[in-house]
């Protein structure tokens, strides 16, 4: 009699999921605390405030900041990525508060960088959070201009990296921008800033909460989308990112995360170059909130969530949930 060894009832895919010590020995994709970046909301004053729609994130007021956050960096997370909420009164549509080297953005990198030394502070390059209009770029007469735009994010640039920042990460989508940063930064010396493009981001109505949480919600007059990309799109992404990475990007960056899969799939195939993605406000907030109404396990459809993404190919997560999930990791 001849056996057939290549299928049932000899060959049972189940054997190897029999146990969790052997589902662990056979994984695939591993989730670790390094490849995970922390987005941090920074606000004027000294307590932290709800962020009705992201729940579980607060903003951390500057005054105390270092305190309040050392709890969730003990697990030891590689880097944060700082984004401020504006005071009314400061922003302008010059939005000359991006470059104040006492803006919030950079008093953060520094108390952060004093108490922190070994943690990477990664900043936004983007007007957005100091400007009137709400929009990532110079507006004028309902238009985002992009070379001016360019002019304003090269000040801002250099005054993070003049605080004390590791990575500046432009989230604007202005062409040319990578390019004139590296150029702007060498000139002045910052030869070891690194730069983390938002190479492929898109015009995503799952920014919702994020705008909450730094305050740019209501002042958008008009969309995106003549400068974010257009989701029915892929080759462009590619296009982007190759755009990105011969201007001088060090690594890019795919945002929002879950709904881009294939996107994120296909960058790192392509390009072999570190790619991270961003887990957006809106898609954090669909975990969050449902697990709220107790509709699923949070803990478990967040590691899932995560998993799908550095199964997808990305290198590192930008996500609100980084301190639980590094506390899961750590605690086994
Ligand atoms: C703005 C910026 C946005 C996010 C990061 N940087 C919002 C936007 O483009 O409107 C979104 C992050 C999130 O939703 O979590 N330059």
């Amino acid at each position: 009699m001849i056996i057939d060894h290549s299928s049932y009832p000899a060959r049972r895919m189940r054997r190897n999921r029999s146990q969790p010590w052997l589902r662990r020995m056979v994984a695939e994709t591993h989730l670790s605390i390094d490849d995970l970046i922390w987005p941090i909301f920074i606000e004027e004053g000294s307590g932290t405030s709800e962020i009705k729609t992201l729940p579980g994130v607060v903003r951390y007021g500057i005054e105390r900041l270092a305190d309040a956050v050392a709890p969730h960096l003990k697990w030891g997370i590689p880097a944060v990525a700082l984004f401020p909420f504006t005071p009314e009164n400061k922003k302008t549509a010059s939005c000359e508060e991006a470059w104040n080297p006492d803006n919030l953005v950079c008093r953060a990198t520094r108390a952060l960088k004093k108490s922190f030394p070994n943690i990477g502070i990664i900043c936004d390059v983007a007007l957005d959070p100091y400007n009137s209009s709400g929009h990532d770029g110079l507006v004028k007469d309902n238009r985002v201009l992009n070379d001016e735009t360019v002019d304003a994010l090269v000040k801002q640039a250099l005054t993070q990296a003049q605080a004390g920042c590791d990575i500046l990460a432009p989230s604007d989508m202005m062409d040319g921008r990578i390019g004139r940063l590296r150029q702007a930064l060498d000139h002045k010396g910052f030869i070891d800033t690194a730069l983390m493009a938002y190479a492929a981001k898109y015009a995503s109505a799952f920014y919702g909460p994020f705008r909450e949480a730094v305050g740019s919600a209501g002042a958008l007059a008009f969309d995106k989308k003549t400068y974010q990309m257009d989701s029915a799109n892929t080759d462009e992404a590619l296009r982007e990112v190759a755009l990105d990475l011969d201007e001088g990007a060090d690594m890019v960056m795919v945002k929002p995360s879950l709904l881009y899969l294939d996107i994120i799939h296909r960058v790192k195939k392509k390009f072999r170059a570190p790619t991270f993605a961003y887990m957006v406000s809106g898609e954090y907030a669909m975990i969050a909130l449902a697990d709220k109404a107790g509709a699923l396990n949070g803990d478990a459809a967040l590691w899932e969530a995560h998993l799908a993404i550095k199964r997808a190919g990305a290198d590192g997560i930008l996500t609100y949930a980084a301190p639980r999930i590094a506390e899961r990791i750590s605690k086994g």
